[in-house]
């Protein structure tokens, strides 16, 4: 069984963010794919997410373009993304940062034990636990077996988030 995102901070909203290395592959992949299931859920009013890259070698760059023909061919607009370097204050506006892969979660201190910060693939419906591997020195069948790991891990996100945004869900942690 996949792991349970955890309760948001503030009733009614959450705010899922996710980390790669690079932020030109894999979390932008992730974060198109799951903007586009969210708002297609109706929930874009309520549920943020948002994407960086732990290293700053592609600050303010589009997604590599072997991505972004991956998510076109599939019907997502990578067009809008621009690459951003991690950092503290970014993460704090998230109910859960989702890392991709274990070096970076790693980068990012770890996984939390109360699930703010762990690995996007705990999620994952048909393999939980994995991490999506890294495509940007393979070939396009990387690109592919992202998607297609984002796909169904973004729809289990999107299955979880009605039941997180029932205002008896929040902890008031932050409240
Ligand atoms: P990402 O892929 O972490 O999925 O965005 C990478 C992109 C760029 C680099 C490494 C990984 N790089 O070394 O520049």
């Amino acid at each position: 069984m996949s792991a349970a995102l955890p309760p948001p901070r503030t009733p009614g909203r959450y705010a899922v963010g996710l980390v790669c290395l690079g932020n030109i592959c894999r979390s932008p992949t992730a974060d198109v794919v799951l903007s586009g299931k969210v708002a297609e859920a109706g929930l874009a009013d309520r549920v943020e997410v948002g994407s960086c890259g732990t290293g700053g070698w592609h600050v303010g760059e589009p997604m590599d373009p072997r991505a972004a023909a991956t998510l076109s061919a599939a019907g997502y607009d990578p067009t809008r993304h621009r690459g951003r370097q991690y950092d503290e204050a970014w993460a704090a506006r998230f109910d859960v940062v989702l890392a991709m892969d274990a070096a970076n979660l790693a980068d990012l201190g770890g996984r939390r034990a109360d699930g703010r910060v762990m690995l996007f693939g705990e999620l994952d419906p048909v393999a939980p636990g994995s991490e999506v591997p890294d495509p940007y020195y393979g070939g396009a069948d990387g690109f592919e077996e992202v998607l297609e790991m984002v796909e169904r891990t973004s729809d289990a996100i999107v299955d979880a988030l009605p039941g997180l945004l029932e205002p008896t869900a929040s902890t008031g942690d932050d409240a």
